[in-house]
């Protein structure tokens, strides 16, 4: 049985609690917030918990072996280097870190103690985004062309972070996930509508050695809420609608055919091929369930996270990639990845 405590108990924490309460071989034993009200609905929904506001409760007990950092971005490093000082697994929210160098300490300290750090990219968890990864790697998009999403909706805005740590995150992990391949430049457009607040919206452009091109547009100024992502293949596409009830993943027998035969040259040299469509069964289990019994085999079996540390650095160095290029007007920024295993 593995105790954990989880720091962090606004919007997100709710979540860990319930999913980590659920596992048959862990247990919550505390939560902490600096916040009492938001301990009041722990003690009254989870009495055997204890709830602290004082994580120092959480560091210096010796029965916790794991803590979920479910704070703001801006707390990660702070908190998380103190969990992992003081011995223990850590889970912490994405985005892991507001820079890559903290995010690289992360990184070191855990693999110094031999901790476990898992990084909550959730989406990697989901049915969905497992199955469009199947089908990538098996080959059967052939090259993937191009990767084009759209995250967007009515806020919520956030003062201390950009669209881009808040919502292109998700894009980032996703490709880094199925297309196994590391982007060697990123260009980003954006703005901030309202003054002395983050970017609220950004075209995110990131190009890769093999061709592949892959676009994010997030915002959270459209009218509308969308979740949507295209891969185009050389053999066949994917749509992907995350607000899809069922289907969210459809499969096009679809693509364009080049002739370079010269007795053709004067003729229509593209063909169009349109076949059938598919929409994949997808595997339905609550993606932090999944991720949750995930990070417990980890700490258990001495395993590495799907969503390790170095993943979560990979992802940082990108936020931190397209904040420069929006800055600098859609300059295209270099990628030096140093997330990669050594
Ligand atoms: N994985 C996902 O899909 C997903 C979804 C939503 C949020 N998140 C992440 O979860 C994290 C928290 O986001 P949220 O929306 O729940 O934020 P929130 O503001 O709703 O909640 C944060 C909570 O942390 C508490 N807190 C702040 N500093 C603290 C400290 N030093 N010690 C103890 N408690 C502290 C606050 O009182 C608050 O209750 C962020 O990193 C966010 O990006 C991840």
């Amino acid at each position: 049985m593995i105790n954990i405590a989880i720091i962090g108990y606004g919007y997100w924490g709710p979540n860990l609690v319930r999913n980590f309460s659920e596992l048959p071989n862990a247990k919550v034993v505390a939560v902490a917030d600096l916040d009492k009200s938001r301990l009041e609905v722990v003690a009254r929904r989870y009495p055997t918990v204890r709830a602290t506001t004082d994580i120092q409760e959480i560091l210096a007990d010796s029965g916790i072996d794991a803590v979920a950092v479910a704070t703001p971005v801006n707390t990660h490093f702070q908190l998380g280097m103190a969990v992992l000082k003081a011995g223990k697994h850590l889970w912490l929210e994405k985005p892991m870190t507001e820079t890559s160098l903290q995010a690289r300490k992360l990184v070191d300290e855990a693999e110094r103690r031999k901790r476990v750090l898992l990084i909550d990219h959730t989406f990697l968890y989901t049915g969905a985004v497992r199955k469009m990864a199947e089908i990538i790697r098996s080959g059967d998009l052939g090259r993937v062309y191009y990767y084009d999403s759209i995250r967007v909706n009515l806020g919520l805005f956030q003062r201390d972070v950009s669209v881009v740590s808040d919502l292109a995150v998700h894009d980032f992990s996703i490709l880094d996930y199925v297309l196994g391949e590391d982007p060697v430049a990123v260009s980003a457009s954006g703005t901030n509508h309202f003054p002395g607040t983050p970017e609220n919206l950004a075209y995110i452009t990131l190009f890769y050695a093999s061709g592949t091109i892959a676009h994010t547009n997030v915002s959270w100024l459209a009218p509308v809420k969308v979740r949507q992502i295209f891969v185009g293949g050389s053999k066949k596409m994917i749509t992907y609608d995350d607000l899809e009830p069922s289907e969210k993943i459809r499969v096009y027998d679809k693509g364009v055919s080049f002739t370079d035969d010269p007795k053709q040259i004067y003729q229509m040299r593209v063909g169009y091929r349109t076949g059938d469509m598919w929409a994949p069964k997808l595997e339905v289990t609550e993606a932090l369930q999944v991720e949750g019994a995930h990070f417990i085999d980890c700490i258990e079996h001495g395993g590495t996270p799907q969503t390790d540390g170095r993943l979560g650095l990979r992802v940082v160095e990108l936020i931190e990639a397209a904040t420069s290029s929006m800055r600098g007007q859609g300059e295209t920024m270099y990628m030096q990845r140093q997330g990669k295993a050594a």
